[in-house]
């Protein structure tokens, strides 16, 4: 194409140093309280040296970008090196056989490492010390590459599943919490710990906030609706300000199944039909020998009540679920508060003492929206390390809201409460079991599939990936089938091959990432300003779909897990299957990645039309502030990430390697028996679901 229909009247990406200072200042000025002196030092000092040394906030990343790699390991930046620390399988008590990798094992899933790796994080051991060489790792395992886990991948006998491959499918499904230290010869995970605990889908919970109790989720597990068995897809996750760790419950729904005499408005909802199993169905409920804990698994109504059969049992799940670390003999918490749908995971603005605190949350599933939560009671920083306790007075009341986002680049945070005139039809509890439907009430904006969220410390902004709306025939704009416009939030809808918007469409093929101020800095704002931090694109794209104009040093695609670290530094991860193979028009293609980005704030960059949308995108990256720092292994997605307190080490999770492969053609090999991940995988052998472990090797801060 010749022309470029993108509007594109102040692009510039060099501003002024005193617009830089001032932004500074008034940032610093607002969220820190600093003395307008010290805010001009540490901003002079900035421009001066570049890499700020002295707490201030860093103009450029210190790593030469990693190039893209269809290769059978881990790519990083020369004098980074990575060992996989935790992978499928491996054992977490003493006397546990080491991982046979090849189906053998069973019986003992309650006590090995679960599948699938996604959000994570660590926790300094002791509790409060701040340790950078001791902690807690809580990893959650959200699905299986069924496959790989069983000796001949998974089986039936006239459709009914055995019993123990359905259990070892549960138990490889929930949430670790390792104990891991650092030693001479690096970090290892201590498999004798009495820490170390697997949280799976049949282990008992509690349900917690309002809607305990509730007549919805009466089972006959369940009689008095206050306890529960498990937590199943744990996706993305949240760390609260009280030390513990929160875990998304994100596609539970295709676990399910349902017959047609049981069908409902309000399961369909949620994508649960007796037309079709859900896609990650396995027959759970279907073995000959099993008990209720398999059985709840298929929600046909056959008894005389909720308290006989399970028609209830898909309301215990769709939830944000509390897990203390530190106490593995403490039952993990649903906080019904914060809603029930696709979480992807729960991310906190930062806590202010006597202020509400903020959790910000997605929806992952296409044209699903993003929800805040506010607390009623305001923070008290004695509550620091108040385990699960301070859990119950934080998260279980307080007002949840879902996000609309106008075309003229304001929201309004509208309230899912019985208050709101647009929700006279539903009671309270309704609100937070069926909230999808409250929010479509209510008004929000659909979104293009709500990933990660993180609130950026030095800003206060909050960051949202928006993975993409292409793989299906759901896709957002007018091609794909789908009837929902789009809007300034979501303009893009492009064909995949071309990057053209007047082919064939599929789509936003290659996601976004958005962002907001709140109005006067105050997490409980009802109205905020936001932009279109970055595009997603191949750098091969025209300029009106490149509309970040992303280079070779940069250029991605499906932006998912994403995490801004304590020195402003925004870790951006992919899932992606859209830059994995070539084009006609490309031949480039690459594993999935992450990137690191030095991003500024709302409104630094320009209004911009793509083809007839208007939209407003963030002031455009340099190879400096946004670049590629890893690349993963084939058919991974890479997704969870966090660093120890003095950010020389850094925890990345490569989730599973080879998803598209057979039983006669593995795709991945990776990791190799080396336990180096930056190794080639060894041809034959299966691959494993793992965390990394990344460290430079003249022993520096990681990304500087
Ligand atoms: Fe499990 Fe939305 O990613
Ligand atoms: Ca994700
Ligand atoms: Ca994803
Ligand atoms: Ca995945």
């Amino acid at each position: 194409m010749s022309h470029h229909p993108v509007e594109d009247s102040n692009r510039s990406d060099n501003p002024q140093f005193s617009s830089i200072v001032e932004s500074l200042i008034s940032r610093r000025g607002l969220l820190r309280g600093s003395a307008s002196a010290v805010a001009l030092g540490a901003a002079s000092g900035l421009l001066l040296s570049g890499c700020s040394d002295d707490g201030g906030e860093p103009r450029r990343l210190g790593f030469a970008p990693v190039a893209k790699s269809l290769e059978d390991r881990v790519a990083l930046p020369a004098g980074y090196s990575a060992r996989v620390l935790y992978a499928l399988g491996d054992p977490l008590a003493a006397g546990l056989a080491e991982y046979a990798n090849d189906g053998s094992d069973d019986g003992n899933w309650d006590r090995r490492a679960g599948d699938h790796h996604d959000g994570m994080a660590y926790f300094p051991f002791p509790k409060g010390s701040g340790s950078a060489t001791e902690g807690l790792l809580a990893v959650n395992h959200e699905a299986l590459t069924d496959i790989y886990l069983h000796a001949n991948g998974p089986t039936s006998i006239q459709g009914r599943r055995p019993l123990a491959e359905v259990v070892k499918e549960q138990h490889a499904h929930g949430v670790s919490v390792i104990k891991i230290a650092k030693s001479a010869n690096g970090w290892a995970v201590d498999r004798g710990a009495a820490q170390n605990k697997r949280w799976h889908v049949n282990s008992p919970m509690q349900i917690s906030g309002p809607v305990a109790g509730s007549p919805l989720l009466v089972t006959k597990l369940s009689p008095d609706a206050t306890t529960t068995h498990g937590t199943l897809n744990n996706c993305g996750h949240g760390v609260t300000p009280w030390g513990s760790f929160l875990t998304g419950e994100e596609n539970w729904f295709a676990y399910f199944t349902v017959d047609a005499a049981s069908d409902t408005p309000e399961l369909a909802r949620y994508g649960i039909k007796s037309s079709a199993p859900g896609f990650n169905y396995r027959g759970w409920d279907t073995p000959l020998m099993a008990g209720d804990l398999q059985k709840r698994f298929n929600l046909a109504q056959t008894g005389a009540s909720a308290a006989t059969d399970f028609r209830n049992a898909a309301h215990h799940f769709g939830y944000v679920v509390e897990i203390d670390p530190y106490d593995p003999t403490a039952t993990p918490k649903k906080r019904t508060a914060l809603g029930r749908f696709s979480h992807e995971g729960a991310w906190f603005a930062p806590a202010v003492a006597g202020k509400p605190l903020a959790v910000y949350m997605g929806d992952d599933a296409r044209n699903e929206y993003i929800y805040k939560f506010v607390s009623a009671a305001n923070w008290d920083p004695a509550d620091a390390n108040g385990g699960l306790a301070a859990g119950d007075k934080y998260l279980d009341a307080g007002t949840l809201y879902v996000a609309r986002f106008d075309e003229d680049g304001s929201g309004t945070w509208i309230p899912l409460t019985t208050s709101n005139p647009a929700l006279a039809a539903f009671s309270a509890d309704e609100i937070l079991i069926h909230t999808r439907k409250a929010a479509d009430a209510a008004g929000g904006t659909k979104m293009d599939r709500p990933e990660w969220g993180t609130v950026h410390p030095l800003t206060g902004e909050v960051y949202v990936t928006l993975t993409n709306s292409s793989s299906s025939s759901s896709g957002r704009g007018q091609g794909g089938g789908s009837s929902q416009p789009l809007d300034a939030a979501n303009p893009r809808c492009y064909d995949a091959d071309t990057g053209s918007l007047t082919d064939s469409v599929n789509g936003n093929v290659n996601g976004h990432i958005i962002r907001w101020r709140e109005a006067n800095g105050s997490v409980a704002a009802t109205r905020f300003r936001w932009d279109i931090y970055l595009f997603g694109s191949r750098a091969s794209y025209p300029a009106n779909v490149n509309v970040s104009r992303l280079t070779d040093d940069n250029d991605f695609s499906s932006p998912d897990g994403l995490w801004c670290d304590a020195r402003g530094v925004l870790w951006i991860q992919t899932d992606d299957g859209a830059y994995t193979r070539p084009t006609a028009n490309d031949p480039k293609a690459t594993n999935c990645m992450m990137l690191a980005a030095l991003p500024g704030s709302v409104g630094d960059g320009a209004t911009v039309t793509i083809g007839t949308q208007k939209t407003y995108v963030g002031a455009l990256p340099r190879s400096e502030t946004l670049a590629r720092f890893l690349v993963g292994v084939p058919g991974c997605e890479i997704t969870g990430v966090d660093l120890t307190p003095d950010y020389r080490t850094m925890f990345v999770n490569i989730q599973h390697p080879g998803e598209n492969g057979s039983l006669t053609d593995f795709e991945s090999n990776w990791p190799n028996a080396s336990r180096n991940a930056l190794d080639l995988g060894t041809p034959g052998v299966r691959p494993r679901s793992a965390t990394i472990v990344i460290t430079r090797d003249d022993g520096g801060e990681i990304g500087l």
